[in-house]
């Protein structure tokens, strides 16, 4: 069986992000668990604040385009994103606006979502890491994009003790949780290759 393609990013491209930091640790943990991998960063597909009247003068920018076309190539995704206000970023809620806007002919619609897996984790400074902006996000990808969300969730609090130098999750249990979150992704992603 080909090994199962898997797009990771943050949402976030701050430099520095500590939401970055996960999205790398789980990059390493699916090219251990024998996925094929592709970390993006979200400033590499810039896109302007999603208005309908800009969708209706110039059509869906290429960033969307790009991402959606990314996404088809894979069968699963691994989003870090952070906190804001108990729910999670603009900068993602907004490139899968634009996502969510691209029909592709003879597909049903939101191709880069259906029939994809997608884990979600969180780093924050707080001890709740970034669980509750986690479950806005799971009920929009669920209910608005129909995108498969796989139920376990990495929340990883205390964000200024949580990586070694290493790049790795210092816990042991949480370390082992991104672990087990990430081969169930490989795992349900595989099915879908
Ligand atoms: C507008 C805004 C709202 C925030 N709200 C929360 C919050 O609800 N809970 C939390 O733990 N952190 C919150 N934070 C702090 C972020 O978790 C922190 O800035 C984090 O470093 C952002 O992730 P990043 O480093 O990956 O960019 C907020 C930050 C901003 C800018």
């Amino acid at each position: 069986m080909a090994a199962p393609k898997i797009v990771v990013f943050a949402g976030s491209i701050r430099t520095g992000s500590i939401n970055e930091k996960l999205a790398r640790a789980a990059a390493r943990s699916l090219a251990a668990a024998g996925a094929e991998v592709t970390h993006i960063s979200l400033r590499d597909y810039p896109l302007p604040l999603f208005d309908a009247e800009l969708q209706a003068r110039d059509g869906v920018p290429d960033s969307a385009r790009r991402l959606v076309d990314l996404f088809l190539e894979h069968q699963g995704a691994f989003v870090a994103s952070p906190e804001y206000n108990a729910s999670f970023t603009p900068l993602l809620k907004n490139a899968f606006d634009w996502m969510s806007r691209i029909n592709i002919e003879g597909r049903p619609p939101l191709p880069a979502f259906k029939q994809r897996v997608f884990a979600l984790g969180a780093v924050s400074n707080g001890a709740l890491g970034g669980y509750r902006g986690l479950t806005q996000l799971r009920a929009m990808m669920e209910l608005g994009l129909g995108a498969l969300v796989l139920p376990d969730m990495v929340a990883v609090g205390n964000a200024a003790e949580a990586f070694s130098e290493d790049g790795g999750l210092t816990a042991p249990r949480t370390s082992a949780f991104l672990d087990e979150v990430v081969r169930k992704l490989v795992h349900h992603a595989g099915a879908l290759a």
